[in-house]
């Protein structure tokens, strides 16, 4: 049976998944889209050939909607589609912070519901996908949904209450990652480094390290020592980053954005 899929509120996040969606197999007069702006549904239309409709027609055409709009803008988009949105449809939620909960209390009883949370490297396909069941939803609905992040990157299932930590790791994550490059190129430039021959390093470091993370199957812990050599350059680094508790600082971030999370349950981003 073919599966039509719509994706509303086609931003960043909605874009690369349409993207990944079409690269992947899926034919572009099986996806819709939808946008704010006439613009940007022109643009849409022209780039990935997809037909782009208003929030009713898709929720009354296509079998799963993906939800793809900021926090804040979903009380919104659910007021305006709860109407015509059947039972049968599975809705997928790609919004930070909102709960199932918050779309089967607005959406006809008995509606599927699928959360997940992705994060940017959807742009280059190297997404992590965390994906959760609503009270609805089942075995099959979850799958379809792996099928279709699993076009951008990697998917991982986790019950609800996990959805928050898991946020703020891999949500928010690669931000961490960018900050830690933005300052140790800082770093390189004083110690005389030019800021371009600073970034490759560090970005080639980064890769690096993060292939050797998912590809030996080693500990980071092992991975570290061994870099770190008696009296060598790497364990005076280290003592720094402990002296000035950068340790402490990541969890207590990281316990910061499980924190927001849990605020935006609201969807009205308050
Ligand atoms: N960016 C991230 O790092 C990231 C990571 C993981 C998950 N997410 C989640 O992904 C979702 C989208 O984020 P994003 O960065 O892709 O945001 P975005 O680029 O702003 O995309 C959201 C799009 O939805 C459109 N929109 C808003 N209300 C609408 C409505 N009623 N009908 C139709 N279209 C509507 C917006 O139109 P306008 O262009 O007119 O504003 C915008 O194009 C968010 O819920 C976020 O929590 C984001």
């Amino acid at each position: 049976m073919t599966q039509k899929v719509a994706v509303l509120g086609t931003g960043k996040i909605g874009e690369a998944l349409l993207s990944g969606m079409i690269r992947g197999g899926w034919a572009p007069s099986d996806l819709l889209v939808t946008a704010r702006r006439p613009e940007r549904a022109e643009q849409l239309r022209t780039r990935y050939g997809v037909e782009a409709v208003s929030n009713a027609e898709a929720a009354k055409a296509a079998d799963t909607l993906i939800l793809t709009v900021k926090p804040q803008d979903m009380g919104t988009l659910l007021t305006e589609l709860a109407p015509h949105v059947p039972a049968d449809r599975l809705v997928i939620s790609g919004a930070a912070g909102i709960p199932t909960a918050f779309f089967e209390e607005r959406l006809t009883a008995g509606t599927p519901v699928v959360r997940v949370m992705t994060n940017t490297p959807a742009l280059v396909d190297e997404a992590m996908s965390v994906i959760s069941a609503g009270t609805h939803a089942t075995a099959a609905h979850l799958t379809l949904a792996e099928e279709i992040f699993s076009t951008v990157g990697k998917t991982l299932r986790v019950p609800e209450s996990q959805q928050d930590a898991a946020t703020a790791l891999s949500g928010s994550g690669p931000a961490y990652f960018y900050f830690l490059v933005e300052a140790m190129t800082d770093a390189g430039i004083l110690l005389g480094l030019p800021r371009d021959k600073a970034h490759d390093l560090i970005v080639q470091a980064a890769i690096g390290a993060a292939v050797m993370l998912r590809d030996s199957g080693e500990h980071p812990v092992k991975l570290r020592e061994n870099v770190t050599s008696p009296a060598g350059t790497t364990i005076n680094a280290i003592r720094e980053l402990e002296n000035h508790g950068v340790r402490a600082a990541l969890i207590a971030a990281l316990e910061a954005a499980r924190d927001r999370s849990r605020e935006l349950a609201t969807g009205t981003g308050n």
